[in-house]
C-alpha cells in the first residue's frame, strides 16, 4: 500500500490530507521533556533505541500520517570535525566556525552508515513500528542553511559573516557548498535506504538572501542534492522560512513538494510556483497559542483556501513551539479531519 503522505506528495488525489507537524517531536511534549531530563540532544541522536522512542511520542498521542525521524540538520558535521554543542537558550554554537578556504578544505569526508547510525538503524525500526499508511520522514539540512551555521558559528541577527564570506572568498563558499551538498545528498539517500518514504531538505536561512544571490549562488547546489535523490524513487520536499520572495526559485529545485511558511495565504503561494509541485503548509505555529476557537478558524482558513486540490500535505509554516500545549494540536488535526468530513 503506498502511503497517503506519498500520494499527495506525487499530487495524486488521497481519501484524506496527510498531516504532520515540523517539531511534531521535542520539549512541547512532556514525555519527551522527561527522556531529556536523563540524556542531552546529541545523547538521544547517539542512540537508536531513544531516537525511535522520541520520533514515535508524537503518533501515540495524535492522528498524525508521518514520523519524522529525530535528528538534527547539524548532525553530519559533527564526523567532519565540527564541534557543535546545543546551549539552551541560544540553540547550536559551533566552537570552530569556517573563517577561511583551510578551514574548508579541512573538514573530513562523511560517511553516513559509519558515523549516524544509530539514525539509520532507527529509521528501519520506526519503519517496522508504524502502520503501513503511515511514512517516515527522513530530513537534512540544504547546503545554504549548513554553511550559514558552519561560518556564523552561532546566533546571528543579521548574516553578515555568512554574506561577507560569499562575496569575499567566492572560491572557499563554492567548495564549502559543493561539499555540503555531497554530503545531504549522500546523506539523505541513506536514509531513503535504510526505509525513510519521503525525505525533506530544510533550508531554513535562505529567505535571508536576496532572489539574485539565491538563484546565482545557492539554487544549483539545492537543486544537485534533489538531483542525487531522483533515482531512489522517494518523494521529496523542499522548506525554507520567510521567504515569499524565492518561492518561485525555490520550486524550481527539482523537490515533488514545496514547503511554505504562513507569511502567504497558501493559495497565493501555491499560484506562483513555477513548477508543479505540491505543497506543504502552512499553519502558524503560534495559532496553537490561541484558543480552541481560533486553533479550528485557522485550520478552517487554510483548508478552505487549498478547497480539495490534490496535493496538499497539512503542516505549520514553520516548527512547532516549545510552549504549545499538546491538547492544541489535538485539536488542530481534528479540525483538519473535521473540516474533511464536512466537505465530503
Ligand atoms: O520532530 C522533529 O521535527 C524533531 C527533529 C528535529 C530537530 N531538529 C531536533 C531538535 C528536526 C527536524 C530539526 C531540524 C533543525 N535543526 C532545523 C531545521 C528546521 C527549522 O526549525 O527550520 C534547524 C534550523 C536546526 C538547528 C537547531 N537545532 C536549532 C536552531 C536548535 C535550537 C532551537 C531550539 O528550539 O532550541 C536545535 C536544537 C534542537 N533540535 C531541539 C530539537 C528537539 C531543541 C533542543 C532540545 O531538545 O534540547
Amino acid at each position: 500500500m503506498t502511503p497517503c503522505l506519498v500520494r499527495a506528495c506525487r499530487g495524486e488525489d488521497t481519501s484524506r490530507t496527510p498531516a504532520w507537524l515540523m517539531r511534531q517531536a521535542g520539549r512541547y511534549l512532556p514525555e519527551y521533556r522527561k527522556v531529556r531530563e536523563a540524556h542531552s540532544l546529541l545523547d538521544i541522536c547517539a542512540d537508536s533505541e531513544l531516537t525511535s522512542k522520541v520520533t514515535l511520542q508524537p503518533l501515540e498521542r495524535f492522528d498524525l500520517d508521518a514520523a519524522i525521524i529525530f535528528a538534527d540538520i547539524l548532525l553530519p558535521l559533527v564526523p567532519m570535525g565540527i564541534e557543535l554543542d546545543f546551549v539552551p537558550g541560544k540553540g547550536p554554537v559551533i566552537r570552530n566556525p569556517i573563517a577561511s578556504s583551510s578551514d574548508v578544505d579541512a573538514l573530513r569526508p562523511f560517511d553516513p552508515r559509519e558515523h549516524l547510525h544509530p539514525t539509520l538503524e532507527a529509521i528501519s525500526s520506526v519503519r517496522s513500528a508504524v502502520r503501513h499508511d503511515s511514512s517516515v520522514i527522513g530530513f537534512a539540512g540544504a547546503p545554504f542553511t549548513l554553511a550559514s551555521y558552519l561560518i556564523e558559528g552561532g546566533p546571528t541577527k543579521n548574516f553578515g559573516r555568512v554574506k561577507s564570506f560569499m562575496s569575499n572568498e567566492p572560491q572557499a563558499f563554492l567548495a564549502l557548498m559543493t561539499k555540503l551538498r555531497d554530503v545531504s545528498g549522500r546523506w539523505l539517500t541513506a536514509q531513503a535506504e535504510a526505509g525513510a518514504d519521503v525525505l525533506q531538505l530544510f533550508d531554513t536561512w535562505a529567505g535571508w538572501l536576496d532572489p539574485v544571490t539565491y538563484e546565482s549562488l545557492v539554487l544549483e547546489h539545492s537543486k544537485g542534492v534533489f538531483d542525487v535523490l531522483k533515482h531512489m524513487g522517494r518523494p521529496t520536499i523542499h522548506f525554507a522560512v520567510g521567504a515569499p520572495h524565492l518561492i518561485e526559485l525555490l520550486s524550481q529545485a527539482g523537490s515533488d513538494v514545496l514547503g511554505v511558511d504562513w507569511r502567504l495565504p497558501i493559495d497565493e503561494a501555491w499560484g506562483r510556483f513555477s513548477a508543479d509541485c505540491a505543497i506543504q503548509g502552512n499553519l502558524d505555529p503560534t495559532a496553537l497559542l490561541g484558543s480552541e476557537k481560533h486553533i479550528r478558524e485557522a485550520v478552517r482558513d487554510v483548508m478552505q483556501r487549498v478547497n480539495g486540490r490534490p496535493g496538499h500535505i497539512f503542516n505549520l509554516g514553520h516548527g512547532m513551539l516549545p510552549q504549545t500545549p499538546p491538547e492544541a494540536v489535538t485539536i488542530a488535526i481534528d479540525a483538519v479531519r473535521s473540516y474533511e468530513s464536512a466537505a465530503a
